[in-house]
């Protein structure tokens, strides 16, 4: 699935300010297909692990109160390139520093509550996809994709 594939959370600041349908609508736009889709609240464990990567850095805690105070929506996109035009489609971690017309500069509150997460690589939207999603909730609109 190498490149076809991301992983979208959009994060439970965003989901209370109502912006579940804004954003949607922009990964539409954009081009890309959902293939699988959840609306539930992550668990302290399934926050930690998914970001474990993060472990050792000051936010960390922070982040995972954050991640488990309410629902998130997750959902696997498609489309050519998907990991990078993604990242381009959110901007910057930093709401400050992301571009204008960004899905974070329109709707994060800060570098935290940062509205969305997307995977940063396709190995790491592999391992994510797979951490979500089993076979049977993942619907490809690419053949070669299982
Ligand atoms: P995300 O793309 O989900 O990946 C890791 C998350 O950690 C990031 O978005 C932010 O929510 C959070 N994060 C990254 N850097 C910082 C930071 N300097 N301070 C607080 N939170 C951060």
């Amino acid at each position: 699935m190498t490149g076809k594939q991301t992983l979208t959370i959009i994060k439970p600041g965003a989901v209370s300010h109502e912006y579940i349908g804004p954003i949607l609508a922009m990964i539409n736009e954009a081009g890309f297909h959902i293939a699988a889709m959840k609306y539930f609240r992550l668990t302290p464990i399934q926050a930690r692990s998914f970001y474990s990567v993060h472990k050792e850095k000051t936010f960390f805690n922070s982040l995972i109160e954050f991640m488990t105070s309410g629902p998130v929506v997750v959902a696997i996109l498609e489309k050519e390139n998907a990991v990078l035009d993604y990242r381009k489609l959110i901007g910057a971690t930093d709401p400050t520093k992301a571009e204008e017309g960004t899905i974070r500069k329109m709707f994060a509150e800060s570098i935290e509550r940062n509205a969305v997460h997307g995977s940063d690589s396709d190995a790491n939207a592999t391992r994510e996809c797979y951490f979500f999603f089993s076979r049977s909730e993942r619907f490809s609109m690419f053949d070669t994709i299982p």
